[in-house]
């Protein structure tokens, strides 16, 4: 039964190195977390501080330690620069085999197909390594980029779930989106490799 106790482990795929983030990476994916257009519709509030994201960062990866989540940094391979962050939110694989994704990448980067690419390397982790059969990705009813995305890639759009989520807005509606293992496995499968 898969744990990672911690251990975040390097994916790579084409144009992307996927590895842990450490608190020097905080200056960057500062930028990231504090524009309002990117977490318009994540359940953060735009941070403020770039402490905010060193303390993230460490939560994140504390929560690695306990299996309460997985969340790599995603690295563009030919500058060096991080760019977002994606990953599992939760798992549960007792009684259920199933992992919900989150992600988020910054504005200059969008519409160039790098989330797209790092998803399908830990889709691809997250069937094969963690051996979940339903990977789950609940998203605002109004974030459009984010639903076609899932859709892209072959997420099927199950219906909406009534204030499912609680944020400094308040509670929120989300639509889950899901893909099963056996519908992954008919499709293109071949982009993630342990480095
Ligand atoms: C949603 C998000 C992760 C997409 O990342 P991205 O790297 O731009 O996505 P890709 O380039 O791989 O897009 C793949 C496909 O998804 C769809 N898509 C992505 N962004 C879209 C948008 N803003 N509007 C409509 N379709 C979009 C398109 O079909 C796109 O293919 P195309 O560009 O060839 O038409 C990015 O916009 C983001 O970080 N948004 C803010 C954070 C967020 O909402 N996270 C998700 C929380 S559930």
């Amino acid at each position: 039964m898969y744990t990672c106790k911690g251990y975040i482990p390097e994916l790579e795929t084409p144009r992307l190195k996927l590895r842990r983030m450490t608190r020097q990476d905080a200056p960057e994916i500062y930028r990231c977390w504090s524009d309002r257009e990117v977490t318009r519709f994540m359940n953060i509030s735009p941070m403020t501080s770039v402490e905010e994201a060193e303390e993230m960062i460490g939560f994140l990866n504390d929560m690695a330690e306990i299996d309460d989540a997985i969340r790599w940094g995603i690295v563009d391979k030919s500058t060096g620069r991080l760019m977002g962050s994606c990953g599992y939110n939760s798992w549960q694989i007792k009684g259920s085999y199933r992992g919900e994704i989150g992600y988020e990448i910054h504005k200059p980067y969008w519409r160039k197909g790098y989330m797209t690419e790092a998803l399908k390397a830990i889709l691809t982790f997250g069937f094969e390594t963690m051996r979940l059969n339903r990977i789950e990705g609940l998203v605002d009813h109004r974030n459009d980029g984010s639903s076609a995305l899932l859709a892209s890639l072959g997420f099927t759009r199950e219906g909406l779930l009534r204030q499912v989520q609680h944020t400094a807005s308040g509670f929120k509606d989300m639509q889950m989106y899901s893909l099963l293992y056996e519908e992954w496995q008919k499709g293109d499968k071949n982009h993630a490799a342990p480095i």
